[in-house]
């Protein structure tokens, strides 16, 4: 007999989607393996999460893993290494992350820190994201790419970083970017390194598919550029012009869309460099996807390649087009940055209550009750498997005409609560019956829909911003408990006040559900969710919606004793430091409340021996974390 799935693959899809970097313990807890050490033992994430309790670092917070990042790196650099390798073709690859993607410090830090044995360097699109570029020590061959609108002072600074030895390329725009580029390397009298970006033609699918091709809001049409590589022949700087940029996309699904855009990119590439210009690096952009529901399949969520093939892709596709027209092979520059950072952390949170959509009993029905509660309450009479939709049609028409006569005042709200709940019972027993068949039904679809609701310790705006934003799914799964057959079905709601402050898509070993499988609430410990692969876009995108602030941040190097070392500790922001973002004065705010609660002694409504603990209860929540403790 086959061995038997374990709950964790056969209902959350754990294996399919883990890339080897989770997975569950004998005891149920989710683990984490160090994708850089084989040997090591999983390690517990409750166990990790028990130990930075005890340190007094709460939930929620982002776990972020050494290895987990390193290894991404590691792997682009290697899958490059090797498709040029095997296809002979002639110039390395000189991959940049794009800081947009995960500015803080401690992930640029680090990914500059082990790419640099790859020459790996960093991406700009914007003025404080080259301030931040130039404050780490690239490797000598390392490429600093300047994307983005640029002013003066921006031009200025990256030009006279070439002198203290940065590579760094202006990407030049549009023909304006030329003028301003031209105008400060003849006022300083330094030639700049330059590139141009392409608006390639080709639409991408997947989520960014409307803001492709044509309509792409960055890079020169065809025209632009001819008119900018006149200008720059013009004033004697055409010799600078060595790199071709074209972003390709982000989350680019289906691997046969970058083959084309990256044919087109070698058409602009080989006609360029017949006008003249002197190119000896081709910027590919970002677009690499991250294979978030392991579906394997070109879907908005998903992809139909893996690192390796997205590379021999663009190594082969570059190298053919090159070949034939004759052309030097350019360096290869990539601009992934999604996939790099992506997988290297997770968000993890507790449940702080359930709204639960059953009852375990059922009221009698009083002699004063509406007939209708009599006929609902009878349904319990007829409830057997075979008659399982015909009765749940019926809880529902009863319980909605009950419903009704409360709105119209026929029926008071004690009668209404007894209805409810003899309602929520017959929900218990349908669920029961359905969970029981072998046969899946409309009414199991039916029922997914009409699941819990856990109370989560989190903010979707602040640390899942593109969940609500543009439908992202992430893996979700319960941290604990998955030896345990789940009993219960919920949607996850935020802590903000927000009816958008929810998820109700859940990426299953099957299905994406409308509702996750979750266990009972335990009485003694926390219950702990995880979603996983946060690490790219969601940090720097989230917003203080309700004032919810940053979470505490760890970054943590998994050991192979089976232990963690905790390698930095950023502490999330307290209330005093979410309300000085939004222009309030935390000083003020407590001198305001504290002229109120003298103003209250005066008027005799306080006591004078009160005001003391009522000013250090204001003073203590200001100081505090933003999340519930
Ligand atoms: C110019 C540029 N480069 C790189 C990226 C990173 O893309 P991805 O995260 O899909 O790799 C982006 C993001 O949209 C971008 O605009």
């Amino acid at each position: 007999m086959p061995d038997e799935q374990p709950l964790s693959d056969s209902i959350y899809g754990i294996d399919r989607w883990s890339k080897g970097l989770v997975t569950v313990l004998p005891n149920g807890d989710v683990a984490l393996c160090d994708p850089a050490n084989a040997q090591t033992a999983p390690i517990s994430l409750p166990g990790i999460l028990a130990d930075l309790q005890q340190r007094g670092i709460a939930s929620p917070l982002v776990l972020r893993v050494k290895s987990f990042l390193e290894d991404q790196i590691a792997h682009l650099n290697t899958a490059f290494a090797e498709a040029i390798d095997r296809t002979g073709y002639k110039a390395p690859y000189r991959g940049v992350f794009p800081i947009k993607v995960n500015q803080q410090a401690q992930v640029v830090d680090r990914i500059v820190a082990f790419g640099r044995q790859f020459d790996y360097g960093l991406e700009a699109g914007s003025k404080p994201e080259l301030v931040i570029a130039l404050a780490h020590d690239l490797s000598k061959d390392a490429l600093i790419v300047c994307n983005g609108v640029k002013d003066e002072e921006f031009v200025r600074l990256a030009i006279l970083s070439l002198q203290i030895g940065f590579n760094t390329v202006i990407v030049l725009e549009s023909p304006k970017e030329a003028e301003i580029v031209i105008q400060v390397a003849q006022e300083l009298g330094i030639d700049p390194m330059l590139g141009v970006r392409v608006k390639l033609t080709n639409q991408i699918g997947g989520k960014w598919q409307s803001s492709s091709g044509d309509r792409s809001a960055f890079g020169m049409n065809t025209d632009q550029l001819m008119r900018v590589v006149d200008r720059l022949r013009g004033a004697g700087l055409l010799h600078c012009l060595t790199l071709q940029h074209s972003h390709l996309g982000s989350q680019v699904p289906d691997v046969n869309d970058v083959r084309r855009a990256v044919t087109e990119a070698c058409r602009y590439y080989t006609e360029l460099t017949r006008e003249g210009v002197p190119l000896t690096h081709l910027d590919l952009g970002g677009g690499l996807g991250v294979d978030y529901t392991g579906e394997k399949r070109a879907a908005e969520n998903s992809i139909n390649y893996d690192v390796a093939e997205y590379c021999s892709n663009i190594v082969e596709t570059v190298g053919y087009a090159m070949d034939e027209a004759q052309v030097a092979h350019p360096v290869l520059v990539t601009e992934s940055g999604r996939a790099v950072s992506a997988t290297s952390s997770m968000l993890v949170f507790d449940v702080l209550e359930s709204t639960l959509y059953d009852a375990p009993d059922a009221p009698d029905v009083e002699p004063e009750d509406h007939h209708l509660m009599s006929d609902l309450a009878a349904v319990s009479g007829y409830l057997v498997p075979a008659r399982v939709q015909e009765c749940w049609n019926d809880a529902r028409f009863y319980r909605d005409e009950l419903r009704a006569l409360f709105r119209r005042g026929y029926i008071d709200l004690r009668q209404m609560a007894r209805a409810e709940r003899i309602y929520l019972n017959l929900m218990a027993r349908i669920k029961d019956i359905v969970r029981a068949s072998e046969h899946t039904s409309d009414l199991d679809d039916e029922l997914k829909k009409i699941a819990d609701v856990y109370h989560c310790n989190f903010s979707l705006f602040q640390s899942l911003p593109d969940v609500w934003a543009i439908d992202q799914l992430h893996p979700i799964v319960p941290l604990q408990m998955l030896n345990e057959q789940p009993d219960r079905r919920a949607v996850l709601s935020d802590i903000t006040c927000d009816s958008d402050g929810k998820m109700d898509k859940f990426i299953l070993a099957d299905e994406i559900a409308p509702s996750l499988p979750v266990h009972s609430l335990p009485e003694d410990r926390p219950y702990y969710l995880g979603v996983f692969f946060v690490g790219a876009y969601q940090e720097t995108l989230g917003d203080l919606h309700n004032l919810f602030g940053d979470t505490n941040v760890v970054t943590i190097d998994l050991r192979p004793d089976g232990g963690f070392d905790l390698l930095h500790e950023q502490e999330g922001d307290t209330i005093a430091e979410v309300l000085s973002y939004v222009e309030y004065d935390p000083a003020d705010c407590l001198a305001a409340f504290r002229k109120m609660v003298d103003e209250a002694i005066s008027r005799g409504r306080v006591k004078s021996s009160d005001r003391k603990t009522m000013i250090a209860a204001y003073r203590d929540s200001m100081n505090g974390y933003t999340y519930f403790e």
